[in-house]
């Protein structure tokens, strides 16, 4: 029970396992983690999938020799675990000279760099069959109003995204975007800081259906933002091309912890948002280990992660099953959303005197909603008391 299986599809970032707690305040607490190491205790805990940005794998400043070889072992180590790639992403924020930026840099031969460096790493992503490539722009942004123009940036991400779906389709790969927000950190304030602000960027571009979001828990939760909503959303657009798990409190630095901790009520619904609608993607996994843990804590903290993804699937599966919270849906009306308000168009509306001149206002005002009996229902579900 609540033992996870590659059938469940969950995936990490090597950057998570990997993370050796060095923060803005202290030094690494832990040793660099061989990704060969990775890839087989993550297979051994039941994962199904890994991901990585390029230089998760192969350090910045490799010579072409040392890369293939990094390439290699890696290769093999998926291939002798079973373990898929299923995503890959670029580093553009660790090394000093994307401080100001990747694609959105005022220097023009930055963003040249760049650029190139993303499309050298998307030929590695199609090499090792990921289907998903992963954007997070976390050091496009400012500190102070003069310092970007805003606008100019955005022509230049677009610039960016639209080679990006130009070389994906000349070069036939199976390959789509995710965008991911994030609203500050590292950068003040980041370029498209929410899902809503990625899709409507998305729109403007040249090949939209190349391109749709990552969004991550902790990322809409320091806007203060609704996570399920905003998958909800992403859904509704036929956007959600990937996603990011962990947890967060509330709007503050990004947490980054372990799946279920942080927001479980927001962990909850996501979790019954993304079985109900059947997402066959991913459940990757965006979380650091704290730096107080060891090893030992490093992968208790991933198997908490896809222990409370799968204790939550049961508790939102019991919510749904039970004849009392359905009793209580219909209670709530939950059902009459489906429903289109005016079929018949509005001539029919405006003919219609129930609707308005005859409506009894006050009747419907007085109606209760029934929530709070529905809420506490999901409540005792998710706390295992029913
Ligand atoms: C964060 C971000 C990053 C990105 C990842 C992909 O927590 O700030 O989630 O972890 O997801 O680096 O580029
Ligand atoms: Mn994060
Ligand atoms: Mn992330
Ligand atoms: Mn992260």
């Amino acid at each position: 029970r609540f033992t996870p299986t590659p059938e469940d599809k969950f995936s990490f970032g090597l950057w998570t396992v990997g993370w050796q707690g060095k923060d803005p305040f202290g030094d690494a607490t832990r040793p660099a983690l061989d990704p060969v190491e990775s890839v087989h205790r993550l297979a051994e805990l039941g994962s199904w999938g890994v991901t990585f940005h390029d230089d998760d794998l192969i350090p910045f400043g490799s010579t072409e020799a040392e890369r293939e070889a990094h390439i290699k072992r890696f290769r093999q180590a998926t291939e002798e675990t079973g373990i898929t790639v299923e995503m890959v992403t670029t580093n553009l924020f660790t090394h000093p000279v994307f401080k100001e930026g990747g694609f959105t840099a005022n220097d023009r031969d930055i963003r040249r760099y760049a650029l190139r460096k993303v499309l050298r790493n998307v030929d590695l992503a199609a090499e090792l069959g990921a289907r998903t490539f992963v954007a997070w722009g976390g050091r496009e942004g400012a500190e102070s109003g003069g310092a970007k123009d805003v606008r100019l940036a955005l022509d230049r991400m677009k610039e960016a995204f639209d080679l990006l779906g130009e070389y994906v389709v000349e070069q036939g790969y199976d390959l789509r975007f995710a965008v991911e927000p994030k609203p500050n950190e590292p950068r003040g304030d980041i370029l498209l800081p929410t899902v809503g602000h990625a899709l409507a960027f998305i729109d403007r571009l040249e090949r939209p259906e190349l391109f749709g979001v990552n969004p991550e828990v902790g990322h809409e939760q320091m806007a203060g933002l609704n996570f399920p909503h905003a998958i909800a959303q992403a859904l509704w657009s036929g956007k959600l091309f990937h996603i990011d798990l962990n947890g967060q409190h509330g709007t503050r630095y990004d947490q980054d912890l372990r799946f279920g901790a942080g927001d479980l009520r927001a962990a909850f619904w996501l979790v019954d948002l993304l079985e109900n609608a059947g997402w066959e993607g991913a459940r990757h996994f965006d979380f650091k280990p704290p730096r107080t843990e060891d090893f030992d804590g490093v992968w208790a903290s991933a198997a908490g992660c896809m222990r409370n993804y799968l204790i939550l699937k049961e508790r939102a599966a019991s919510f749904r099953a039970d004849p009392l919270v359905q009793e209580a849906l219909r209670a709530s009306r939950v059902d009459e959303l489906a429903q289109p308000t005016a079929p018949e168009g509005v001539a029919a509306l405006l003919a219609d005197r129930s609707a308005y001149e005859e409506f009894d206002v006050d009747a419907a005002a007085a109606r209760g909603m029934a929530f709070e009996h529905l809420d506490q229902l999901a409540m005792d579900h998710l706390l295992g008391v029913r």
